[in-house]
């Protein structure tokens, strides 16, 4: 069996990221949607929240399965068989970045990295700059799902 994983944040799911774990799909039988904490970024929703979030979204895509995961890829990988990590790619600055942990992955484990470029239309999105619009009361919507958009609403209203 084929797998893969693809961690991030998700903090909300964008479009963008629902994307790039699609396409993954399309190649791969299994695909780990790994959500992880960055403690340097101001979380909008829990881990359990996110991981909740994606699975709702993601519900009609075969082979997918979404938890949290906290310590290295490479360890996650090591133990779920899995020897890729899919990562979707907007520009220089992912591709700096993400090529970086590529190399240090594969050189811990022989973990491989590959890299979708972003579609056009998300190139742009990230869950950083959603949360700056969510939280000064701009219009998000375009960017996430209907079901996503709403439950940031309600996450809003409650006063978090
Ligand atoms: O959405 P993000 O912020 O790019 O996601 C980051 C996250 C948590 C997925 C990433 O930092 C990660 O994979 N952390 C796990 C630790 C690890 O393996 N780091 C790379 C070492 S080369």
């Amino acid at each position: 069996m084929r797998r893969a994983a693809c961690p991030g944040s998700y903090d909300p799911p964008t479009r963008g990221h629902l994307d790039v774990i699609r396409r993954t799909a399309a190649i791969f039988d299994e695909v780990h949607v790994l959500v992880g904490s960055n403690p340097a970024k101001s979380a909008l929703f829990s881990p359990e929240e996110r991981v909740s979030l994606l699975a709702e979204a993601l519900s009609d895509v075969p082979g997918v399965r979404t938890s949290i995961f906290s310590g290295l890829i490479v360890d996650y990988c090591r133990d779920h068989e899995i020897g890729t990590v899919v990562k979707g790619i907007r520009g220089p600055i992912d591709l700096d970045y993400e090529s970086q942990m590529a190399q240090l992955n594969r050189a811990m484990t022989g973990l491989e990295t590959l890299f979708l470029p972003a579609a056009p239309e998300w190139a742009a999105v990230s869950s950083s700059l959603v949360r700056d619009i969510v939280r000064m009361g701009g219009g998000f919507d375009q960017f996430v799902t209907p079901e996503i958009a709403a439950r940031t609403r309600e996450r809003l209203a409650a006063g978090s």
